[in-house]
C-alpha cells in the first residue's frame, strides 16, 4: 500500500492533524492518519462528528492539484460502500457522499484542500452509532459483528486507491457507473432547494442531474436532501 502511517488514541480531529501536517511542510503524498477517537470530530457544513472510541476515524492526505475536483466524492463514497459490501453490508450512497444502509447513515465524509493536497476524511461507525441527530443512524455491528477497525482501514484503503486511480486514468466513465449502480436515490423524488425533483444520474462532467417540470437541472458539488 506504500502509506505512511499516523495512529492515535485520541486526536482533536484527524482532519485537522492532517491539516496541521501540510502546515508544517510534514506531509507527503499517501499519508494516513488515523484515531481511536476524536475530541472535536469535524462534520460537513461545520456540524460535529460524534467520535466515541470503537469506530473509525481517519484521514487520507494524498497530492493533488489546486483545482478542486467535484468527482473525487463520487470515488470516496463507491469506496466506502464497497469496504463495507466486502464484509457483507449492503450499503448504498445518498448524493453525495454519505453511506447508508437500510435508510440509516453508516459513514460520512469530508473533502478538503490545502496547499497541494487533498484531505479525505471518513468516518464509519463500526461500534457506536450515535444518537439524538436528526437522522438515523447504524453501524457495522448491527449487521456484520466483530469487524476490526484496522481490517475495514485496509479494505477502504485498496478501494479509495482502485477508484482515485480511475479518476488518473481519466476513466470518469467507470466511476459514474459504479456510483448509480450504488446510489440509493436513483430514479426517485428528492427535494433541491425546497422543492421535489426526480434525481437522473451523474453526468459525464460529475454534475448531478435533476429533472422538474421537464426541465433538467445540473447540481455541482452542492448538497440536497434525499
Ligand atoms: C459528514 O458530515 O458526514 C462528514 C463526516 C466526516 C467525519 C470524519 S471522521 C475522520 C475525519 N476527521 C474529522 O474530524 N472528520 C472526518
Amino acid at each position: 500500500m506504500n502509506y505512511k502511517i499516523f495512529s492515535f488514541d485520541i486526536l482533536q480531529s484527524t482532519q485537522t492533524f492532517a491539516h496541521e501536517l501540510i502546515a508544517d511542510g510534514n506531509a507527503t503524498d499517501k499519508t494516513i492518519v488515523v484515531a481511536d477517537a476524536q475530541s472535536a470530530g469535524r462534520g460537513r457544513y461545520r456540524r460535529t462528528w460524534v467520535s466515541e472510541p470503537g469506530n473509525l476515524y481517519v484521514s487520507f492526505i494524498y497530492k493533488a492539484s489546486k483545482k478542486r475536483d467535484p468527482r473525487l466524492s463520487y470515488c470516496v463514497a463507491i469506496a466506502v460502500a464497497e469496504a463495507l459490501g466486502h464484509f457483507g453490508i449492503p450499503a448504498q450512497i445518498k448524493w453525495p457522499n454519505d453511506v447508508l444502509v437500510y435508510d440509516k447513515k453508516i459513514s460520512g465524509s469530508l473533502i478538503e484542500y490545502s496547499k497541494n493536497f487533498v484531505i479525505i476524511g471518513i468516518g464509519i461507525n463500526i461500534k457506536h452509532a450515535p444518537t439524538g441527530l436528526d437522522y438515523e443512524t447504524a453501524k457495522t455491528d448491527d449487521f456484520t459483528p466483530g469487524i476490526e477497525r484496522d481490517e475495514l482501514l485496509d479494505v477502504l484503503t485498496d478501494r479509495l486507491d482502485f477508484w482515485r486511480m480511475r479518476l488518473s486514468d481519466n476513466d470518469f466513465a467507470s466511476v459514474r457507473i459504479r456510483w448509480m449502480e450504488l446510489a440509493a436515490a436513483i430514479g426517485t423524488e428528492i427535494k433541491y432547494q425546497g422543492k421535489m425533483a426526480t434525481l437522473i444520474e451523474i453526468n459525464a462532467d460529475g454534475a448531478l442531474v435533476l429533472r422538474r417540470d421537464g426541465k433538467y437541472i445540473l447540481v455541482v458539488g452542492d448538497e440536497i436532501s434525499i
